[in-house]
């Protein structure tokens, strides 16, 4: 529960709640629970940074109200749209096990949620321990539309490592002063980048190094001695970020709600929509540290935002700072921003936490470039509308293929009901024309197609998905992010990717489970899973400035044989469009 108090926005209510609902847990051994949630999206006057936003909230909460659950629990979440701007939730990580009417992302499993309306998510948490989150997945919301879902183990289950003393979620955000919305809008008018953020935030706070902001920074309590488990969420929108806390060292434990083979760092890096499970012990003079978090920033000579945003790691027993004298946390030290080194370090270092069934004799084999390109300033378009480079317009691809959301109906709909004309099934296995990935492209392959492409996957088909980094207008990191599936990253490296050579590194024994695949910056990542959950499963960079410009596609996977191989009926109060 001191996890809960750590929180600054925490509500004595939600405080009460979760009481009880813990109560009930130590009553009900043993039985799989259903929690009820009303999520009110609203405007809400946020301060942040000198001024006050007119933002869009849950339940007039920023981050929103964190999640807690134990694997087996059903959670049903009515979502109620109070705001002026269409809403979805998606509950990122979440496999939605023949639910797929509730993973929320616009278009693709469902319409929106229009002002005013309401939709019930229903869902099932089957197998997954360890630190998930949910988020609006229309425009830019999740900006300030999001929160945490912890996953405990079972009743009578434990974790796979000494009980942590104390657990806190740490959501790392970011935030503008301005309407993302509008932001994002004004982007989309003018072809250019959008702007970058003003500020990153810990659990919704920007924390000591920006403006106006000290007096709400958020304190992690510890007392000496103890091991705590900090959930680290990346839940900033276009960042990647390194995230480290002063003198102490981070063991990785989970990620992505798997568990790992635990290593030490020092410093962690997260893509935007990844989770990262660190136990901390506090084996230090009893003082006050920095928490703290910045960019990784892979792309060379792209505009980013280059602030810190920090907490506090407080002793319990910390000598209280004397009148007048502020004792200044100490400060950490963080990587360069562009330590590609010490990201690959990162992210190479997980493994499963046992052996794993990794899936061999492949049916699917997809080879898909990721990147961004520039679109030709339109016929007719005016020069305001072609803010991009040289006068275009910034664009993404998968093979070419930039997506396009349908509007009139979900693809999901349109796939359980026929609809004709909503999209086509000729998503390609390679990219049309084979070239020097990342190298210099020549600049007739940086304008790709756009079209909403879609591939289809049988029922328990084994795929394998080459995820391969192009330098088109300018080579970086993507966090790439599948719905519907956790997948093992089989091995990831630099350069183009070469079957001959590089077949060789797969790590088929414990590869690491995840839901997002950090594409490292002029690489390659080879990701593997067996399509046993039917339905429409998008997958997309999780740096939402990408999504909008079309870096996603998504697979179709079929019914099996028999109800328990096959999606389930839509909801009553499925939204239309
Ligand atoms: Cu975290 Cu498609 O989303």
């Amino acid at each position: 529960m001191e996890a809960l108090n750590s929180i600054s926005n925490s509500s004595c209510s939600f405080y009460l709640l979760a009481l009880l609902l813990l109560f009930a847990n130590a009553v009900i051994l043993a039985n799989a629970e259903t929690h009820n949630h009303q999520f009110v999206v609203q405007e809400t006057p946020v301060k942040r940074l000198c001024k006050t936003q007119n933002s869009i909230t849950v339940n007039g909460q920023l981050p929103g109200p964190t999640l807690e659950v134990n694997n087996g629990d059903t959670l049903v979440i009515n979502v109620v749209n109070k705001a002026r701007y269409n809403v979805t939730i998606h509950w990122h990580g979440v496999r939605q096990m023949r639910t797929g009417w509730a993973d929320g992302p616009e278009f693709i499993t469902q319409c929106p949620i229009r002002p005013g309306g309401s939709y019930t998510y229903k869902f099932t948490i089957q197998g997954q321990e360890g630190t998930l989150w949910w988020h609006a997945h229309s425009s830019w919301l999740r900006a300030t539309v999001y929160g945490a879902l912890v996953i405990r183990p079972k009743e009578g289950d434990s974790y796979p490592f000494t009980k942590p003393k104390r657990e806190t979620p740490i959501l790392l955000g970011e935030w503008w002063d301005a309407n993302p919305i509008d932001v994002v809008r004004q982007a989309t008018k003018t072809g250019a980048s959008p702007n970058v953020s003003d500020a990153y935030t810990i659990n919704g706070q920007p924390g000591d190094l920006y403006n106006c902001s000290s007096k709400d920074t958020v304190i992690v309590p510890v007392d000496s001695g103890e091991t705590n488990l900090l959930r680290v969420i990346n839940a900033a929108l276009n960042q990647q970020l390194f995230f480290t806390v002063a003198n102490h060292k981070l063991t990785v434990v989970g990620a992505d709600a798997s568990y790992v083979k635990p290593f030490t760092t020092s410093v962690l890096m997260l893509g935007p929509g990844q989770t990262t499970d660190v136990l901390i012990t506090a084996d230090q003079p009893p003082a006050r540290y920095y928490i703290a978090a910045r960019a990784y920033a892979s792309a060379q000579g792209a505009p980013f935002d280059n602030t810190t945003t920090t907490a506090i790691l407080e002793y319990k027993t910390a000598p209280c700072p004397a009148k007048g004298v502020s004792a200044k946390p100490v400060v950490p030290t963080l990587p360069a921003f562009n330590d590609t080194a010490t990201a690959t370090n990162f992210t190479s270092s997980f493994r499963s936490f046992k052996k794993v069934q990794v899936p061999t004799d492949i049916d699917e084999s997809l080879f898909v470039t990721v990147g961004l390109g520039l679109n030709k300033c339109p016929s007719g378009a005016s020069s305001q509308n072609c803010q991009g480079p040289n006068g275009t317009r910034f664009t993404a691809s998968m093979n070419n293929v930039s997506f396009v959301l349908p509007s009139n109906f979900s693809l999901l709909q349109a796939h359980q009901q026929g609809i004709p004309g909503v999209f086509t099934t000729d998503f390609p296995v390679a990219p049309p024309v084979k070239f020097d990935y990342t190298g210099n492209v020549s600049q007739s392959l940086w304008q790709p197609l756009s079209g909403t492409k879609v591939y289809k996957l049988k029922y328990g088909a084994t795929v394998q998905v080459v995820l391969q980094g192009t330098s088109i207008f300018t080579a970086e990191n993507h966090p790439i992010h599948l719905h519907g599936y956790d997948f093992y990253i089989v091995a990831e490296g630099f350069g183009n990717f070469n079957p001959k050579t590089d077949t060789a590194k797969f790590n088929l024994v414990d590869p690491p489970l995840r839901n997002t695949a950090s594409l490292p910056v002029k690489g390659w990542s080879v990701i593997r899973f067996v399509a046993d959950n039917p339905g429409v499963w998008i997958m997309h960079c999780h740096l939402d400035v990408h999504i909008g410009w079309g870096l996603a596609m998504a697979f179709i996977v079929d019914n099996g044989v028999g109800q328990l191989e096959s999606l389930e009926h839509p909801p009553p109060d499925l939204p239309v469009c």
